[in-house]
């Protein structure tokens, strides 16, 4: 994993939409898997920013409600297109999300898994996590090697996002996930966290044993894993100085 340590959040999206807009630039054609959430936001303003082409970019969400239509100002099909596809020139066509309103919710995952793999599978992934380590919906205990399926929302999850519901009461108990062997099977993963209340999942995550009990951690098995961080978010890890360095001295050419 490569741990990238900015001062701020803002400073942070700033490497890592150069990052997405070097993917879009070099291959034209690149499927990206995308994530929602208060996380993302900075990062898709970024990217709005730049002007990319995204006319041969596909994308596919790694989550999204069971029982929220499209239209739903919650469901994450209204999050992508209110804060992403409507400012770049992506084609519908191309964008893919789970379909929280599916009849047949397993014939419909197997069906997401096979359009992820026609597409040629997933080049870059972004990425946020959750308070107790969860990465898409996988909650804690989600097998490691899970493929997209519904799941049940802990109480913790409902709760952090009841901010967006209203309420608590509001915030639907199942989604639909890419698993996490969904997610080890893209080529490379993007995590971003921000804030104080990642600090700890983020240690978890990154040095403390693979676990499902913190679904974020089975990134130690994915080979090419950025995480970019602020420094709240960096607090707890044991080796901060040392992933700074790194940072500090790349050769140029892996420079971001
Ligand atoms: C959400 C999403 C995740 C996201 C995480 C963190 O509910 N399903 O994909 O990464 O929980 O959310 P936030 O960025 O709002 O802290």
């Amino acid at each position: 994993m490569e741990i990238i340590i900015q001062p701020t959040a803002a400073a942070a999206n700033r490497v890592a939409a150069r990052l997405f807009a070097n993917v879009i630039r070099q291959k034209p054609s690149a499927v990206l898997g995308m994530a929602t959430g208060g996380t993302p936001l900075a990062l898709y303003r970024e990217l709005v920013a730049l002007q990319l082409d995204w006319r041969k970019i596909t994308t596919f969400n790694l989550d999204e409600y069971v029982g929220l239509a499209p239209a739903h100002s919650q469901s994450y099909h209204s999050f992508m297109w209110e804060n992403l596809f409507r400012h770049v020139n992506i084609a519908r066509k191309n964008v893919h999300l789970p379909d929280g309103r599916a009849k047949d919710i397993p014939k419909f995952c197997a069906k997401y898994e096979r359009q992820i793999r026609a597409a040629g599978g997933i080049d870059l992934q972004l990425l946020g996590i959750g308070t107790e380590g969860h990465i898409g919906f996988n909650e804690p205990t989600s097998s490691l090697a899970s493929r997209t399926r519904i799941k049940t929302l802990t109480p913790q999850t409902r709760k952090d996002n009841a901010r967006f519901f209203g309420s608590e009461e509001q915030v639907p108990h199942h989604c639909i996930t890419m698993g996490i062997g969904t997610i080890l099977d893209t080529r490379h993963c993007v995590l971003l966290a921000f804030g104080s209340n990642k600090a700890r999942a983020i240690a978890a995550a990154v040095e403390g044993p693979v676990t499902s009990m913190n679904p974020a951690s089975a990134l130690q098995l994915h080979p090419k894993t950025t995480v970019f961080l602020d420094e709240a978010a960096a607090a707890e890890l044991k080796l901060q100085d040392y992933y700074r360095w790194v940072y500090d001295h790349k050769p140029d050419w892996q420079k971001i």
